[in-house]
């Protein structure tokens, strides 16, 4: 194949975690394994710390700056990563769910005082769905946390996934004493600081070796080679296959803000970790060796400068090579445009790019042409399949505060849903806007932008849905006939798909027993 050699040394993944669980510290000391930054604090949190939409807002304003945050792209022994952030805050998790559609594998980060938490198990759910490979990184080993072997069954249980232990733990919180690498059979002990070095391991190839009782005390000694027996006992060899197709989760411990077991955990992804995917569209399957290029855009940044009203479509590069000044075919609009200016994201600053392979993720400047989803080829007719809407969990009218700016809350609308802020449904007959999100920060975050952005003042006025499902049939009569009846509860949705929004989870059951010729679905994923 003809870019075989760049494209077997992309690895595109994302970090996700509950917040607080250490996602930023963790992709901080990644960065720094990679020569991307220097310094120990040069990666801000994304986080948001108070809920506050001046908050949001600001984070977004440096951000705008620096979009290079969004993918970070380094290299570590000869491989070259792509890193995408995605949203901590839950509010936006519509965000990273379709980050996660851009990636080939994640690292899930877990927090050994916390365990699973409630964002844990939703993005683990969104990666099931996936089948996406998983490394899984048990953090905040100097904290005093959950029995090592009880918080593997609580993961294995929650997130319904098996785990592989690679690394194993020594104590936890103050006696924790540091890692013993299951696979290298090596021992690290546990020092906090800004780097790692290999030799700051302890080869300890056979666990009675007496050395071990000298480092790290006859009592863990003993534990330590009790609970490898029972590791090795149970799980062997890690099967990487397994590993790939998502049923096993190697795991290792550690502890991120002390940079210490993420080496071990590093040195395993950029051999394990897969190289960028074939992936399915509404056609074929498209295979990333191809020699043609093709690529689907998953995530628009708007700038919030009011003086550089310009946004930035992320493209996730599907196959071939994508170069900079060549045309290529928006298959939405059957229109062919170019860019002289793609971005590509190495560490912390924008650099305009000639070319990129399957794997990358390119900025691409946009003045209005890319929804969430678009797909670009060098001339085919397919879209990328798997980047699904779920229902949002809140929904409420827009009202226009001013009649005067109709046209610019329309279009401010229109944009601001094209970039995956929220969901726009109009109801059916009544012609109201309903918006739908994730959270309430980001009607705050719509209300503040709208005025900004387009001048066009709006409140929103509660609704009382709290679901959509997406409606087909193979009978038209039967589906429109019902959307007539149901007049009150239905929508279209942005690209004038049928949408039922149900009241509660009971008329909801009610409806799908009562209309056994239409399917209800709970993601847009259908069309
Ligand atoms: P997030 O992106 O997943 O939200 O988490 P982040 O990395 O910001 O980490 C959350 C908090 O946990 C931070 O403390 C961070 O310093 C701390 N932390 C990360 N890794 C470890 C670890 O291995 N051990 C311990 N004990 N703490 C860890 P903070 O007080 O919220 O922020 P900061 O002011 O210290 O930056």
């Amino acid at each position: 194949m003809k870019y075989e050699k760049e494209i077997n040394r992309r690895k595109t993944f994302a970090i996700i975690s509950h917040p607080d669980a250490g996602k930023t510290t963790l992709t901080e000391k990644l960065l720094l394994f990679g020569g991307a930054i220097q310094t120990a604090g040069a990666v801000k949190s994304n986080k948001i710390k108070k809920h506050a939409t001046s908050d949001f807002m600001e984070i977004e304003r440096q951000r705008g700056i620096s979009v290079a945050t969004s993918v970070m792209t380094f290299e570590y022994e000869n491989t070259l990563i792509n890193l995408l952030d995605t949203p901590g805050h839950k509010d936006f998790a519509e965000d990273t769910y379709r980050t996660l559609t851009a990636v080939d594998s994640v690292i899930l980060v877990v927090d050994s005082v916390n365990g699973v938490e409630e964002q844990t198990r939703r993005l683990m759910e969104v990666c099931r769905m996936r089948d996406t490979p998983v490394i899984v990184f048990i953090n905040k080993m100097d904290r005093d946390g959950k029995n090592r072997f009880d918080l593997l069954e609580e993961i294995e249980k929650e997130l319904r996934i098996s785990l592989h232990p690679m690394t194993w733990a020594i104590n936890s919180g103050k006696e924790f004493k540091g890692v013993y690498n299951l696979h290298e059979k090596n021992l690290r002990l546990f020092t906090a600081s800004t780097k790692a070095e290999e030799d700051d391991t302890i080869a300890i190839s056979d666990l009675s070796d007496p050395l071990l009782d000298t480092k790290v005390g006859d009592r863990d000694a003993e534990q330590l080679r009790e609970d490898v027996e029972l590791i090795d006992g149970v799980h062997g060899e890690l099967n990487v296959p397994d590993y790939l197709s998502g049923k096993v989760a190697p795991v290792f411990f550690g502890s991120a803000v002390n940079n210490f077991g993420v080496k071990e955990m590093l040195d395993t992804f950029i051999q394990i970790a897969p190289t960028p995917r074939d992936r399915e569209t509404s056609v074929r399957k498209v295979s990333v060796d191809e020699d043609k290029f093709s690529g689907f855009v998953f995530k628009i940044h708007a700038n919030l400068d009011p003086k550089h009203r310009d946004r930035i479509a992320f493209m996730r590069v599907c196959s071939g090579r994508f170069e900079r000044n060549k045309y290529y075919h928006h298959v939405r609009l059957d229109k062919d445009i170019r860019f002289s200016n793609p971005y590509s994201f190495m560490a912390r600053s924008k650099d305009v790019i000639e070319d990129a392979y399957a794997g990358d993720v390119v900025g691409l400047f946009d003045t209005g042409n890319f929804k969430i989803g678009d797909t670009l080829t060098e001339g085919e007719d397919f879209f990328f399949t798997g980047i699904p809407t779920f229902s949002p969990e809140i929904f409420k009218e827009l009202v226009n505060k001013d009649p005067m700016k109709t046209k610019q809350l329309e279009k401010g609308i229109s944009q601001l849903t094209d970039e995956g802020v929220a969901q726009l449904f109009t109801q059916f007959g009544g012609n109201k806007k309903i918006i739908g999100c994730v959270g309430e920060l980001q009607f705050e975050v719509i209300q503040y932008r709208l005025l900004q952005e387009y001048g066009a003042a709006c409140e929103f006025r509660a609704m009382p849905f709290y679901k959509a499902c997406w409606l087909t049939s193979n009978d038209q009569k039967k589906l429109d006939d019902f959307l007539r009846f149901k007049q009150q509860n239905s929508a279209e949705d942005k690209d004038g798909h049928p949408v039922y929004l149900a009241q509660s989870e009971w008329f909801l059951n009610t409806e799908i027993t009562n209309n056994p010729d239409i399917q209800f679905h709970f993601s847009s994923e259908v069309h």
